[in-house]
């Protein structure tokens, strides 16, 4: 076991005391404690907002490609210990090892796109109505970010906003999951690797209530410009309203209720191949995770029998193996979901495993590898027969659960997708292309997959939701650039003189009365 601590910059790392400790256990094996994390104070976090403002200036002199050239190392420091790290993260959150290194993937995809971001990064030119005068827009870093992520994607979706933070010439404090402090900590070890300056990207491990008070007191002091937070709808919230208060637009990254329809013309197979890989991917604890199966009544039957029996004979367990889905990230999420399990009703259908809850030697699962007793094992639910009205239908259910509701027209299928109110990601199996892009057009969702799963998503689309799901920002690929700089425009007058805008405008009058002769 391993000590896990904040990594501060030089200044600060010298005064922060941890106020707590609290164990991050391997959610696979309970014995097995990952890393003690000491947890500081929200007077340490404005500390590392303050020294992240004093290092960001410089940073920002960096030349943009020599800033590239950082975030190809860190490609390369981070494709060199892929392993490792896709380890540490199924150790630390349960992840099986295939997604594990799929997450890792996901860095090393963000590195790419962004080191050649460094020799972008564009700014426009721009005719002036004006002779003699030139108009430019400029990309500027925003200053500092304060970044908090969950665990489910410990470094994947931190990076998301790491790489292009950094990038772009901001400073980052970065306050990840407690329950995934040790992949925080060595994703930090391999960022640092690179040649980072001091202060510039710094990891301050911190309850989540601190870190709210240490964010509220550094926007107060204007130590941060710019706040980035992936997780609960219900935190966002809160980090949304903070952030209004200080005129800020914080990157919302929360949940979803991610619907998939299954129409008449689709390919039944692939569809619960998809739904499969949706609903129980990582335990159903994606933001993306399929939430429930809209399905056509004239397939409802033949598709629920596949599903069941596709849920049914999954292998799930021990995630060092080879199997569906393996435990609950932290036993924080395990006592929730077990509360999402009581929205259950006697209308409904439950199917997908032989027992509703935590896996044991009294209610086993056939197939399981490894010992259940070792971690947070949950069944696989599938309940046929949800509805508007049902919790289950309208909220979040973070964990290995799908609801499966019948509709008769696309129409229909649109409106319950949309009634749940959140709006991420979003599937629908179909082979006719007026149903594709009537569904495209219809439902509320930033993301839309044709034929494919609602999670899996690649790291250089926009990725983000509205509604429920976020406040319209985006992640990834060009269009997160939008979150880390600001545009200034310029002006530059040569002219000598005083040209006003609007009203010294030269004007070229044209014959409105002209009409052609009637034919
Ligand atoms: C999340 O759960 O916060 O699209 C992100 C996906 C992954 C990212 C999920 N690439 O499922």
């Amino acid at each position: 076991m391993s000590t896990v601590t904040s990594a501060l910059a030089k200044g600060v790392a010298s005064s922060a005391a941890a106020m707590a400790t609290v164990d991050s256990v391997n959610p696979a094996d309970l014995s097995d404690v990952v890393a003690r994390v000491e947890l500081v104070s929200a007077p340490t976090f404005v500390a590392a907002c303050r020294a992240a403002r004093e290092a960001q200036p410089a940073w920002a002199a960096v030349p943009a490609p020599v800033r590239g050239r950082v975030i190809a190392a860190i490609g390369r420091i981070v494709e060199e210990n892929l392993d490792a790290l896709a380890r540490l993260v199924t150790r630390e959150v349960g992840k099986p090892l295939a997604e594990a290194r799929g997450e890792v993937q996901e860095i090393v995809d963000t590195c790419d796109f962004f080191l050649g971001e460094g020799r972008r990064l564009y700014g426009e030119t721009v005719p002036s109505e004006m002779p003699d005068k030139q108009l430019f827009t400029f990309r500027t870093p925003v200053g500092v970010a304060a970044i908090i992520t969950a665990g489910n994607f410990p470094v994947a979706v931190p990076s998301w906003y790491l790489m292009p933070a950094l990038l772009c010439g901001n400073a980052v404090v970065w306050k990840p999951a407690e329950y995934a402090a040790a992949c925080a900590s060595a994703l930090y070890e391999l960022f640092a690797a690179s040649g980072l300056p001091d202060g510039v990207l710094q990891v301050v491990q911190a309850e989540g209530a601190t870190a709210y008070e240490g964010l509220e007191a550094a926007l107060r002091e204007r130590l941060v410009d710019k706040v980035g937070f992936t997780g609960s709808s219900a935190v966002g919230e809160r980090i949304g309203e903070l952030c209004g208060r200080h005129l800020q637009s914080p990157c919302l990254e929360l949940g979803g209720k991610n619907p998939m329809v299954v129409t008449p013309s689709a390919d039944i197979a692939l569809a619960v191949e998809g739904a499969l890989f949706g609903g129980f991917g990582t335990a159903g604890q994606r933001c993306t995770s399929l939430g429930t199966v809209l399905v056509h009544s004239s397939v409802h039957d033949a598709f629920v029998d596949a599903f069941a029996e596709a849920v049914g004979s999954a292998r799930l367990g021990d995630p060092t193996g080879d199997v569906l889905y393996g435990p609950m990230l932290s036993p924080r999420f395990a006592e929730r979901y077990e509360s999402y399990l009581d929205w259950i009703g006697s209308h409904h259908r439950v199917i997908g495993s032989t027992a509703v809850g935590r896996i044991t030697a009294d209610a086993p699962r056939a197939g399981f590898v490894g010992d259940p007793a070792a971690g947070l094992y949950y069944h696989p639910v599938v309940v046929d027969g949800v509805a508007p009205g049902d919790r289950l239908f309208a909220e979040e259910t973070f964990g290995p659960i799908v609801g499966v509701c019948a509709y008769q027209s696309l129409d229909e299928a649109i409106e319950l997708a949309n009634l749940p109110g959140y709006g991420l990601s979003s599937s629908i199996y179909t082979t006719d292309p007026r149903e594709a892009f009537s569904f495209r057009a219809g439902v509320g969702a930033g993301m839309v997959s044709v034929n494919n799963s609602t999670s899996g998503a690649e790291a250089h689309l926009p990725f983000g939701g509205n509604g429920r799901s976020g406040n319209g920002s985006r992640q990834s690929g060009r269009w997160v650039l939008d979150q880390f700089t600001r545009w200034q425009a310029m002006n530059w007058d040569y002219s000598g003189r005083l040209q006003k805008a609007q009203m010294d405008t030269a004007t070229i009058t044209p014959d409105l009365t002209f009409r052609l002769p009637p034919s």
